[in-house]
């Protein structure tokens, strides 16, 4: 269950409002009114990446930063290898993984919101990194041929994306055999049936643009990677944003007992998604 019963075209309407005034705001995650609020971090580092790394990459694009990981840290890239990072944004990921695949390697990012790929592509000319490309598409219908890049990254989209069983079948068919994905994102790590109201009700109480409505359980992205073809997928959980705020569960979400209101918070988290195409 993924929440699909919201019309798609909505969903994807109203995330791509919402990312084209953070754009336009050029504001990172906190600073704006407008993001994946509920799960954002001050501060990039946070995430795992270094100032060390951030300094290296257009300054732009670190402080417009909106993920909730470090997809490039998983990946393991090697120089010459070709990368496409999915919902790009400001382009933090891509301009990281530039550098490590160097110049015999090339980084694509997509993003589905035209202020996006203006920002980033600004950000690229204007730090003069020529190894990369912003194209703009949906992750649902990627527009780039199959087996054409060695390794998939994305940072806090997957949970955006209304048809998640289409967008894991795009990313094994752009992905070359022995290809892999390393992602950041939302999960929730266990499932609904022991709380009072239905996993469909608190899906609609939840917020799709601010990454949690639209979170998959843990074993529902296992499952869905292992039906696209993917072999070796793990999640493992990094990070428990909301045990502590009470307050960032909606008003209808608040009938639940508050020991369920706890048990729901507790199992929204940020996670590293691995997995291989074979
Ligand atoms: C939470 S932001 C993350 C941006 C970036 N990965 C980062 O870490 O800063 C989500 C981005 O994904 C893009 N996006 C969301 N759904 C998408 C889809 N279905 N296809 C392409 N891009 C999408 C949005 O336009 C937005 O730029």
């Amino acid at each position: 269950m993924t929440g699909n019963r919201i019309d798609p075209a909505s969903i994807r309407e109203a995330v791509r409002d919402r990312y084209g005034r953070i754009a336009q705001q050029g504001g990172g995650c906190c600073t704006s009114s407008a993001c994946c609020d509920d799960t954002c971090v001050e501060d990039p580092t946070q995430l795992g990446y270094t100032a060390e790394d951030l300094a290296q990459i257009p300054e732009e694009a670190a402080s417009i930063s909106l993920g909730c990981g470090a997809p490039v840290k998983l990946a393991n890239l090697r120089e010459g290898e070709t990368v496409l990072d999915l919902g790009s944004g400001g382009g933090i990921d891509v301009f990281l993984a530039a550098r490590l695949v160097g110049p015999s390697g090339f980084v694509y990012g997509l993003d589905m919101t035209d202020e996006m790929i203006a920002l980033a592509t600004r950000n690229a000319q204007k730090a003069g990194v020529s190894n990369v490309r912003f194209i703009k598409g949906e992750i649902e219908a990627i527009p780039l041929p199959d087996a054409s890049v060695d390794v998939i990254i994305s940072n806090c989209v997957l949970n955006l994306v209304p048809d998640k069983e289409r967008a894991f079948r795009e990313i094994w068919r752009v992905l070359k055999p022995g290809g892999r994905l390393a992602v950041s994102d939302i999960v929730v790590d266990g499932g609904f049936d022991d709380l009072l109201l239905s996993e469909e009700q608190i899906r609609a109480a939840l917020s799709w643009t601010g990454c949690v409505a639209g979170a998959l359980t843990i074993d529902t992205y296992l499952r869905m990677l292992q039906d696209a073809g993917f072999v070796d997928a793990r999640v493992t959980v990094r990070y428990r944003y909301l045990s502590d705020n009470p307050s960032a569960l909606p008003e209808s979400l608040r009938v639940l007992p508050e020991e369920q209101q706890r048990a729901l918070l507790s199992r929204i988290c940020s996670a590293d998604i691995t997995a291989c195409k074979p």
